[in-house]
């Protein structure tokens, strides 16, 4: 099976989570045989159509344009069998760049007007491949992709064999020990595989692709935490994903979510401790994480018989959380304290950090 993949993203390398997506689907197909070819749309030149016609009279099938739309991408397209069209999300349906190759595929119809489902259409001029769209979104809700389904179902009919939509994109990342992410990215490359051998995604691939967190609240609240942080840092969510930062909390509230979804369960599975965090200065509060066999109990108030009790500034915590500043330095400087098994506090952070406190996408 001969695959075309186009990719529209604006960004490229691990920041693109629709160039992650893509990359792991043709990984599949590439695996069941097929031979894949992606074009990153964002490095060539497709000029916007200009409405003239002339490629339904003047020369019937070939387009006024020499770009690499005409040279290269257009020839590719009607030879293949299956298209992958990956797009970002934007403004909830597909990108400009993506928008101008569906546009240029203007000279595979024929000018007439015939019944075509229930409404008047055009009709093909040949042969045309099957199509797959696959889309990434940052929002969380699948039902976000609901304006893009309903546009490329009526675009493409029959042909469209397969929609693959990723919600809460933004947490993708490549390599990663969340196990949820991993299993999005195993679930796409299995896509790839179903489509190479049967030109379909089954529903249970499907599922475990597209599965949507069941923590919107949390989802909410970190999201605006890491854009908050971009804002005070002056940094891209670019750069802020590449220098794998972490959100600063604003509250002790926020401060337990956090930890809760940073929290690594593989890790802590043999331990068995209780942590006490008293905070003062702006932001005041106390707050307990009680973790044994895996699992954690982050929760307001105070703990009995904590192994580790630490009296923080909440705002020198955060600085030391964000990596602002060394956590033994500024135990060294008295600007906090601590009571109990010290040990426990250097070795703390290997219970969190899983994913740096994105919330997880599926759990
Ligand atoms: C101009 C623009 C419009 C966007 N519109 C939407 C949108 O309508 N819904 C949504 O969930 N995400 C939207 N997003 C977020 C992107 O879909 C998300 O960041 C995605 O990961 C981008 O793909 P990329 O990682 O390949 O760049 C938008 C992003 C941009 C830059």
């Amino acid at each position: 099976m001969k695959v075309l993949a186009l990719n529209s993203s604006a960004r490229t390398g691990d920041v693109s989570k629709t160039e992650i997506m893509v990359d792991h689907l043709a990984m599949g197909m590439r695996e069941a045989g097929a031979e894949v070819e992606i074009i990153n749309l964002k490095k060539v030149k497709i000029k916007y159509c200009t409405g003239c016609f002339t490629c339904w009279t003047k020369t019937p099938g070939a387009c006024i344009h020499h770009d690499d739309m005409t040279n290269d991408i257009y020839p590719k397209f009607v030879k293949c069998d299956l298209c992958v069209l990956a797009t970002p999300l934007y403004h909830y349906t597909v990108n400009a760049q993506m928008k101008a190759f569906i546009e240029r595929t203007l000279p595979t119809n024929q000018p007439f007007f015939v019944e075509c489902g229930g409404v008047t259409g055009h009709p093909d001029r040949f042969e045309l491949p099957s199509m797959v769209v696959l889309s990434v979104a940052g929002f969380p809700e699948l039902s976000v992709f609901d304006q893009l389904r309903s546009y490329v179902n009526f675009l493409y009919r029959d042909r469209l064999v397969a929609e693959i939509y990723r919600p809460s994109a933004e947490g993708l990342k490549v390599p990663t020990n969340d196990p949820g992410i991993n299993d999005i990215l195993e679930a796409t490359i299995q896509g790839g595989r179903e489509l190479a051998t049967s030109k379909k995604v089954s529903p249970e691939t499907l599922n475990r692709i597209q599965k949507e967190t069941n923590n919107f609240e949390d989802f909410t609240l970190l999201g605006n935490l890491a854009w908050k942080t971009c804002i005070a840092e002056g940094v891209t969510m670019g750069e802020f994903q590449k220098k794998e930062m972490t959100p600063r909390p604003d509250s002790v509230e926020t401060f337990l979510i956090l930890m809760k979804h940073g929290f690594n369960a593989e890790k802590a599975l043999d331990a068995k401790v209780k942590i006490q965090f008293n905070f003062t200065g702006q932001i005041e509060g106390t707050c307990f994480f009680d973790i044994k066999n895996g699992t954690i109990n982050a929760s307001p108030g105070v703990l009995e018989n904590s192994d580790l009790t630490i009296d923080s500034p909440f705002e020198i915590w955060m600085d030391i959380l964000t990596r602002k500043v060394d956590g033994a330095e500024m135990f060294m400087q008295g600007k906090y304290s601590v009571e109990g098994n010290i040990e426990l506090l250097m070795n703390m952070h290997r219970f969190f950090g899983k994913n740096s406190g994105n919330v997880e996408l599926t759990t």
